[in-house]
């Protein structure tokens, strides 16, 4: 090894000691195999960025497969194995996962005779990565515990900050890190280096991706719309000529024009916005901003988008339902003059937050935001104070009306016409009185 940097130290510093221990415990059951062991790519990258990663991507040199087997019964976790690729992914309790990598010197620059497992190597491993800063191993073995493996002078790109490709046929072999390189470099503020870049370019001229189906597609364009601020990371793709990949039929975004870009900043603050009011909530950025992105398209070419790029049904289902109710409520309330909060929760019901958030980004009407913004803080957590229980109290037989009644109250309560339990009770009189036979 070139540079052989011991990083136990950096490790118990930086990480908790279950996960210092677990990485022991890899290491030792290695040794049981008489097979080396390494943690490798993000994981080592953010360790020495001192930050945080629970992704843990074990390489092993041996049967990556039985050594899973062994390592799962021993954690007490569930392993799911890929026979075809020879690796395993263990799952932990707590969100834990750990992913298991077979190293093989097999590579199909090489004639096809050659011995597969058992020539292993950490180093053709680390050659196949996609940047230099992801190509560096740490071993775990007990013996050199914490080693740094590091093949390609990856802590000086790191240092520097540069994103570099190992070898120049890294995108012809996978171009789908175009988007893993962009991704790095708005996230940790990197800068792509010249050659590399070069060597996008040339992916782009030469139309390498062709089609879009490789399902890994849709998954990196998916992890670069949730990242913290995608906007960057968008006009960035635009500027390396990727737009008329991502949506050939969105003429008019071919170049990010300023309203677009404004979409994108209206986009990112009403995230942000979210997120502030509703720490733990759950929600899907990357739907908000093809929402935006789509919002002057129709429905068709929304859906093309999906076809294009094999969008699990799923994510189809809810990228088109959310665009249309969302439209739908956009013109419906504009049309109005006067919005009454029972007509902003009658328009905005069915929706989830991503179609809410996209509609806060891109509606032309002021009204239509504060609408979205009075849904979203009170209206959308109201209750009527009566409930079943009490419609049965009052005499009323339990059945189907139940749920008419409840709605009208909800929105006599959010209209303010009623606010306390007598109001609701002389409200259900004047309009379900009981003589009615309800
Ligand atoms: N990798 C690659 N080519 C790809 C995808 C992944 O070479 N197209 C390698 C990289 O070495 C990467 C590792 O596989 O470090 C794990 O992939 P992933 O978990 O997607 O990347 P991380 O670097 O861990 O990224 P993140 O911080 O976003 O989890």
């Amino acid at each position: 090894l070139e540079r052989s940097r011991n990083l136990s130290h950096l490790m118990s510093g930086c990480l908790s000691s279950p996960i210092v221990e677990l990485l022991q415990t890899i290491g030792t059951i290695a040794d049981q195999f008489l097979f080396n062991a390494f943690v490798v790519g993000g994981f080592v990258r953010d360790l020495l960025l001192r930050k945080a990663n629970i992704d843990l991507d074990i390489v092993v040199e041996g049967d990556g497969i039985a050594f899973a087997r062994k390592l799962g019964q021993h954690l007490g976790g569930r392993v799911r194995e890929h026979e075809r690729f020879g690796t395993a992914t263990i799952i932990l309790p707590q969100d834990l996962k750990i992913d298991i990598a077979t190293a093989r010197l097999e590579y199909y620059e090489y004639p096809a005779a050659l011995p597969t497992v058992e020539l292993s190597s950490i180093k053709l491993d680390l050659y196949r990565r996609d940047f230099t800063i992801n190509a560096m191993a740490i071993q775990l073995n007990p013996e050199h515990f914490g080693r740094l493996v590091d093949f390609f002078n990856s802590q000086n790109d790191l240092k520097q900050m540069a994103i570099k490709v190992l070898h120049n046929l890294s995108f012809v072999d996978d171009p789908t890190r175009i988007f893993r390189a962009v991704r790095f470099e708005k996230r940790m503020d990197f800068t792509i280096a010249r050659h590399t870049e070069r060597l996008i370019r040339n992916a782009v001229k030469m139309n390498l991706f062709g089609k879009a189906d490789d399902p890994r597609f849709f998954t990196e364009l998916k992890l670069l719309l949730n990242e913290e601020n995608a906007s960057p990371a968008l006009e960035r793709l635009a500027e390396l000529g990727l737009f008329p990949f991502l949506w050939p039929d969105l003429k008019p975004h071919l170049s990010i024009d300023r309203r677009f870009r404004h979409c994108l900043v209206q986009t990112q603050r009403s995230i942000a916005w979210f997120k502030l009011l509703y720490l733990t909530d759950r929600y899907e950025p990357w739907i908000i901003y093809l929402l935006t992105i789509m919002s002057r398209s129709s429905m068709t070419v929304l859906a093309n988008f999906c076809d294009r790029f094999q969008l699990p049904q799923r994510n189809r289902t809810m990228l088109l339902s959310e665009k249309q109710l969302a439209d739908n409520a956009s013109h419906h309330l504009s049309a109005r003059s006067e919005l009454k909060n029972s007509d902003i929760f009658v328009a905005f019901r069915e929706l989830h937050i991503e179609g809410l958030l996209y509609l806060m980004a891109v509606a032309r009407k002021t009204e239509v935001k504060k609408a979205v913004s009075a849904y979203v803080t009170t209206l959308r957590h109201q209750a009527p104070l009566l409930n079943g229980d009490d419609l049965k109290q009052l005499g009323y037989r339990p059945g189907p009306p139940f749920k008419k009644m409840l709605e009208a109250l909800l929105l006599a309560r959010l209209d303010g016409l009623t606010s306390t339990r007598d109001d609701e009770i002389a409200f259900l009189n004047d309009y379900f009185p009981l003589s009615d036979g309800h």
